[in-house]
């Protein structure tokens, strides 16, 4: 289970309690689970133990002021707070707890927590009265309503001599309850098969024609659907990234091998879990022509040839044509466009009938396909009009997670 740490981002908070100590243990623990962790402190932490022992365990510099110019340069407050996959305060004082549900913004770490929209967590840690109190208890109450995960706290001996609850839960059960964070069950018995990267169209035996895509997104989602646990197969083309967890993986080349493989995976998912059970899901930008011909020997540089001519031919449709069946999964399409993004993908949506799409502007620099990041608005068919769900630039496990969501919901509206 804690393999669903491999490669989260979690942004912890260290606060100013005696067991500040043993976030240094907790640190390696959520790394040595494959986790990356970066560190707030705040200025109470830093009088516990130093920045520098949790910059030396997390590998990242350790973040302790809101109003610090440099810091701000290299990854500021909002940074940050999108970065993470969860947040948790670890451990959490009654100070900080108060401040949470207060919304008080007035250091580094509660102004990344408003800011913050990843799942979140905190593991109290305090003296058994202080956590008795009515104030802390109804802070909690808080806390709990807003869906906010509370590890803890232990019982039994603590620091200052008292035996009682308010103990900071050991770093292993931390880590524990973290991976659990990741489980979703939105997509248990449901088999996905997604596209993903860009394909490759041969010229000739060592040119061929492509496209800047990377797979990242596609391979978020895969990762995201078996995460939420479906059944994932993943038709790639070439791309450089490795296979997530749990996932089916096929490789591919050309437009037309991958619509080979979709359209036999899909038929698979279909006969395995019925269609209704079944999504598609097409993130894979697919080259929309080929050339006519491919050439059976390199093509030479003629000296007299100042211009050759490519003649292209169209490539088959995969997401229409899965679209179209008779026995359909649940289709998701992807627009990738640079202008009038919006009405290109409700166009897209309404012709080749799909049930939902993703679209994002790849001419902004920040997002899109070689991006770690992106940001998308995803339409529906919703009576006469469009649903619409605009997701804010974040990373793209995040934003997999959000479509994931979203599928979840437009299945679960099919009656499915
Ligand atoms: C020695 C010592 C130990 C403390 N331990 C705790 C603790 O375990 N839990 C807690 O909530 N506060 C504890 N406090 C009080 C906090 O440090 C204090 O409320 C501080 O303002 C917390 O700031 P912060 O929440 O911004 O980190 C302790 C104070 C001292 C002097």
């Amino acid at each position: 289970m804690l393999a669903r740490l491999s490669q989260k981002r979690i942004l912890l908070g260290v606060t100013g309690g005696i067991a500040a100590y043993k976030c240094a243990d907790l640190i390696r623990r959520l790394r040595d689970a494959g986790a990356e962790v970066q560190v707030i402190m705040t200025a109470a932490a830093q009088e516990f133990i130093t920045p520098l022992t949790l910059q030396a365990l997390s590998g990242n510099t350790v973040h302790t002021d809101l109003l610090d110019p440099k810091a701000e340069a290299a990854m500021g407050h909002i940074e940050l707070a999108r970065w993470a996959d969860l947040f948790l305060v670890a451990p959490a004082s009654a100070d900080t707890i108060a401040r949470l549900c207060q919304g008080v913004a007035n250091d580094l770490l509660t102004t990344c927590w408003l800011a913050c929209g990843a799942r979140k967590a905190v593991a109290p840690a305090m003296n058994q009265q202080m956590w008795l109190d009515p104030a802390t208890q109804n802070n909690m109450i808080t806390l709990q309503a807003r869906e906010i995960a509370i590890f803890g706290p232990g019982s039994g001996v603590q620091a200052c001599g008292d035996v009682g609850a308010g103990r900071l839960l050991e770093p292993l059960e931390i880590v524990a309850l973290c991976a659990e964070q990741f489980a979703s069950h939105a997509l248990t018995g449901r088999h996905v098969v997604i596209s993903a990267g860009p394909t490759r169209e041969a010229v000739d035996p060592v040119r061929y024609l492509s496209n800047h895509s990377s797979g990242k997104m596609g391979f978020a989602l895969a990762e995201a659907c078996a995460e939420a646990g479906a059944r994932v197969t993943l038709i790639a083309g070439p791309v450089n990234l490795a296979t997530p967890d749990r996932v089916q993986r096929i490789d591919v080349v050309s437009a037309r091998d991958m619509q080979a493989a979709c359209e036999l995976a899909v038929t698979d998912a279909v006969a395995a879990v019925g269609a209704e059970q079944s999504v598609f899901i097409a993130t894979a930008a697919v080259a929309d022509y080929r050339p006519a011909q491919v050439a059976e020997q390199k093509i030479k540089k003629g000296d007299k040839d100042d211009e050759i001519t490519l003649t292209l031919v169209k490539n088959p449709d995969i997401v229409a044509g899965i679209a179209a069946r008779a026995e359909r999964p649940l289709v998701m399409g992807f627009a990738a466009e640079t202008h009038a993004v919006e009405a290109y993908a409700q166009d897209k949506l309404a012709r080749k009938k799909l049930d939902l799409i993703a679209c994002n502007d790849v001419s902004r620099a920040d997002i899109g396909f070689q991006s770690d990041d992106n940001a998308m608005t995803v339409f529906w068919p919703m009576g006469d009009g469009v649903g619409r769900a605009d997701l804010a630039k974040a990373s793209k496990a995040q934003i997999a997670r959000q479509l994931v969501q979203l599928l979840a919901d437009r299945l679960s509206s099919a009656g499915a």
